[in-house]
């Protein structure tokens, strides 16, 4: 029931809600050098650090034409076919901000000097045993590094942390993420030949952003399959099940190859909570990468009539929520704030929690008896 105290009413609640809700914003701006120019770095990154002001001074590929022609686009005064030569220009306080299949990861991150301060982006590598390896260089290397699991600082995200910081939810004890879209995976090259694809190229977002709201499961129950459409990929379909015991339900179910046109296209979060509900829906997966709008809404529990009303969101995953990922990487950095949420520590969790989604969809299901 809604609190009878509480004369307020709901709109103002929720305005109140929102008061402060922003990006993460470092009080010393650092310079920024890109590692890879592709896909992400032209849809996200880039566009993410314009807005928010943050210098990108540099930008580096394995393929220097690239590099060059995307930097020239940009207005970025260097760029760099070799990573010796871009850590050789990067001044002292540059930020490298990695963008490259997961794969390279461990072959970037050694030639870094050491107690850089590096965003990399997901996943942190292919298997457990890439993202133990990465772990140890950020450590025996001093990084100040985090991950950048974007899906956390999506504008609409925050919009719920603010319902949910104002009690507005209460305890939640329900989350489901649903996607059924088609996601054009040929645009990914590499991905053509990843042993792991969904879980650990998509759903890593949901996984860790579950994380972030409810901590670690106690377990997991998934099965990722195939797309025969798609048979040349590894699985792009999965159903999982977290276990955090028996008083919450929490699920994530995608399917990537829903190609009928999109009145039947979805891609949300949903909260359930002892006060109320939210949801938000993810429009960049949509439309990738272009992407339909995002949205928040809120129903509260036990009014006598609820339904459910939008809430203000201040913009979209593409590319607002890559300023917050690289703002809270600098203010952390800086020393203005005390946590950073997608650390590399706290990552290498979200990379078990992976793993053992990958186990346990290796697990032969219970067969039926009729004795
Ligand atoms: N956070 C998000 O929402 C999000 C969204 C999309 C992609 N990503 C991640 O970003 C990464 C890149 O994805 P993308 O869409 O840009 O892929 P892409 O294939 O479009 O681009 C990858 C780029 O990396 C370059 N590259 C590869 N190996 C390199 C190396 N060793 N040194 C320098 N450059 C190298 C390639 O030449 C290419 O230009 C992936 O790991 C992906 O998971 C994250």
């Amino acid at each position: 029931m809604p609190n009878p105290s509480n004369t307020e009413s709901l709109e103002a609640r929720i305005a109140a809600a929102f008061q402060g809700v922003r990006q993460p914003r470092p009080k010393q701006i650092r310079p920024i050098v890109v590692i890879g120019a592709g896909g992400i770095v032209r849809a996200a990154h880039l566009p993410a650090y314009e807005k928010a002001g943050f210098p990108v001074i540099g930008l580096m590929d394995q393929d220097g034409n690239k590099a060059a022609a995307l930097a020239s686009e940009r207005h970025i005064p260097r760029s760099f076919g070799s990573l010796v030569e871009a850590v050789r220009f990067a001044p002292r306080d540059a930020i490298f901000d990695v963008a490259v299949p997961a794969s390279q990861l461990v072959h970037i991150l050694p030639q870094l000097p050491d107690s850089a301060t590096v965003l990399i982006q997901k996943p942190m590598g292919e298997t457990l045993q890439e993202a133990r390896v990465i772990r140890d260089l950020c450590r025996s290397k001093s990084f100040i590094a985090a991950v950048n699991f974007s899906l956390r600082y999506s504008p609409n995200n925050l919009a719920v942390i603010a319902l949910a910081s104002s009690g507005l939810l209460g305890e939640i004890h329900d989350i489901e993420v649903q996607t059924r879209t088609y996601t054009p995976w040929h645009l990914w090259t590499f991905l053509a030949t990843a042993p792991r694809l969904e879980i650990l190229y998509h759903s890593i977002h949901y996984f860790d952003l579950i994380r972030s709201w409810l901590g670690n499961p106690q377990g997991v129950y998934a099965r990722t399959v195939k797309n025969p459409h798609t048979a040349n990929l590894a699985a792009t379909k999965t159903i999982a099940i977290l276990d955090y015991g028996n008083s919450k339900r929490v699920f994530v179910a995608t399917n990537h190859n829903h190609n009928f046109g999109p009145e039947h296209q979805h891609s949300f979060v949903q909260w359930e909570g002892l006060n109320g509900s939210a949801r938000i829906t993810m429009g960049v997966n949509l439309d990738y990468p272009i992407g339909k709008p995002d949205t928040a809404e809120y129903a509260e529990r036990g009014s006598d009539s609820p339904h459910w009303r939008s809430v203000p969101v201040g913009g979209n995953n593409f590319p607002d929520a890559f300023m917050g990922t690289m703002g809270a990487l600098q203010c952390f950095a800086e020393g203005s704030v005390s946590t950073l949420p997608s650390h590399f520590e706290d990552a290498f969790q979200t990379m078990a929690l992976i793993e053992a989604l990958y186990y346990s969809s290796e697990v032969p299901s219970e067969p039926l008896s009729f004795d």
